[in-house]
């Protein structure tokens, strides 16, 4: 068991990921509330912030049954903090140390870096150095910028990099905890998709005991693997709700129905189609619109909890790159979009939350899912947003303009199976722009919409870059579009990544 201490960096989960596929089990807190009980955990790591050692309000947690009796190992910030209140001095550095740099000096036959060669690539980002080191350390590894890229204390398992070992830029990273956690502290290596499961639901069922849970099904990944995780956890007590709030794709609603029969899930479907439509009448602000389907959708969801007697809980499928865009985990991260299904919920419900997924990124959602027999087909689906193709219409919503939506996405998406380019996609849609074009149809002059393509690969969600579709099918795709569904006479393909883009246009 590993304790990370989170100091709000934006890669503190990045850090419990790779910890994950190191198959460890790892638990992250946050630097103020360090467990009093630090028996179950073999090694700790400190994250990276964007606080500066050196100002008033840098975080100062008490490492006094930590450093020196655990292996611990303190990451950018961390690796300052050690620094700055151990003896060794850190100051605002000279030259901008961000991005791609090489490990030029590794001390050799240190057991973090076995296996890893000279000149190894790593991810720096930080505007302080550290210009001494604290008392006791032994440098083991500089680069062209940065003397003190790497050390530890001599007679203690504390060690002490400068770099992100967790970004998938540093090449050696992953091998580098390795070392740290494997062969320096000891920790097992036993940490599964099935030990996942196993402990999730064990926590579950604590958790609820004979309550009851009602749980917003989507069709999407995320909210099937946790209605898989709660009916093995507590069974009949778990009640599915499936709202059509009229923004879904084509046929989706049915569709999805059909495949969860075989499940073993109480499923309940509910059309509230008019009543979402009814209320974003008009709008055409993006958060204004998600926030409005926010409020409807937890309406919905309240009627229908009502009609289930005693519930006490509301399950959510949320996964961690909802929590991150949304909320600041510990102060620092810019809320870019308001994602409906975070936030708590409003008094009048009076349920509970339950997320068991809020830790997980989606590729391990996946894995979790598949552990547990989950058809493959079902896990390939793409991503899809809680409030559907209400961000994907720029502008206001009406009926005709979501049936416009939902032709064109259809044909891109079936497209993409026939081609069978649909997996090597990690998510696609289409989007109808605010826009309209001169065309020329039979020569008649056309003046009618304009939709957008998006294909995009990405292992997270957090980047994203687009997809390199073959040109034939691209082609093929637009025709298509443009000749069966009436309203459209133009069809353009998104070529951004994200950053600077993100993957929906609202
Ligand atoms: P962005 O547009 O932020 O999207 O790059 C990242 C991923 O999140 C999905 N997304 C949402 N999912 N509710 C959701 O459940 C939302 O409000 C929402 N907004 C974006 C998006 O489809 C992509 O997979």
């Amino acid at each position: 068991n590993v304790l990370i201490l989170d100091f709000g960096s934006q890669y503190t989960q990045l850090i419990a990921r790779r910890v994950r596929e190191l198959n460890i089990y790892c638990e992250i807190h946050p630097f103020h509330k360090v467990p009093e009980d630090l028996s179950t955990f073999k090694a700790v790591i400190l994250s990276g912030s964007p606080f500066s050692v050196r100002g008033e309000d840098a975080p100062q947690p008490d490492l006094s049954n930590i450093k020196g009796k655990l292996p611990l190992l303190g990451v950018c910030y961390g690796a300052q903090y050690l620094a700055h209140f151990f003896g060794g001095k850190v100051e605002a550095s000279n030259v901008r140390e961000y991005g791609r740099a090489n490990l030029s000096v590794i001390k050799d036959k240190e057991a973090l870096f076995a296996s890893i060669t000279e000149n190894s690539q790593v991810w720096m980002s930080h505007s302080d150095t550290i210009k001494e080191l604290p008392d006791n350390a032994v440098r083991l590894a500089s680069t062209a910028d940065v003397l003190n890229a790497a050390y530890r204390i001599d007679g203690e398992e504390t060690y002490c990099i400068q770099f992100h070992p967790e970004v998938y830029h540093s090449t050696d990273g992953k091998q580098l905890l390795e070392n740290f956690l494997v062969h320096i502290a000891g920790v097992e290596q036993s940490w599964t998709p099935g030990a996942f499961v196993d402990l999730t639901v064990n926590e579950l069922k604590e958790k609820i005991g004979e309550d009851k849970v009602v749980l917003g099904l989507s069709g999407g990944v995320d909210s099937t693997v946790a209605a898989v995780l709660l009916h093995k956890a507590i069974g009949k007590n778990l009640y599915c709700i499936f709202v059509n709030n009229g923004l879904l794709r084509k046929n989706e609603f049915v569709d999805v129905l059909d495949q969860y029969k075989d499940m073993g899930l109480n499923v309940k479907g509910v059309d509230a189609s008019a009543r979402f439509l009814k209320a974003l009448e008009g709008k055409s602000d993006p958060e204004e619109k998600r926030k409005e389907i926010g409020r409807v959708f937890i309406e919905v969801f309240d009627d229908e909890a009502h009609d289930i007697e005693d519930v006490k809980f509301l399950a959510q499928g949320t996964i961690y790159p909802d929590v991150i865009e949304s909320i600041s985990v510990n102060g620092p991260s810019a809320t870019i979009k308001s994602h409906h299904n975070v936030g708590g919920l409003p008094d009048f419900m009076k349920l509970k939350i339950v997320e068991p997924l809020r830790m997980l990124f989606k590729d391990e959602v996946r894995r979790v899912g598949k552990e547990m027999g989950i058809s493959p087909k079902l896990l390939g689906r793409h991503p899809f947003p809680g409030p559907g193709l209400a961000i994907r219409i720029l502008g206001d919503i009406t009926a005709e303009k979501v049936r416009i939506l939902q032709e064109v996405d259809a044909i891109f998406i079936n497209g993409l199976r026939e081609w069978e380019l649909y997996d090597k996609v990690w998510q696609a849609g289409a989007i109808l722009l605010p826009v309209q074009s001169v065309g020329v149809m039979g020569d008649e002059r056309t003046y009618e919409q304009v939709v957008a393509l998006r294909a995009v690969e990405s292992t997270d969600g957090m980047t994203a870059d687009w997809c390199n579709l073959p040109y034939e099918f691209l082609q093929k795709t637009s025709n298509t579009i443009i000749n069966r569904v009436k309203g459209v006479n133009r069809v353009v393909y998104d070529i951004s990544s994200k950053p600077p883009a993100t993957i929906e246009w609202e």
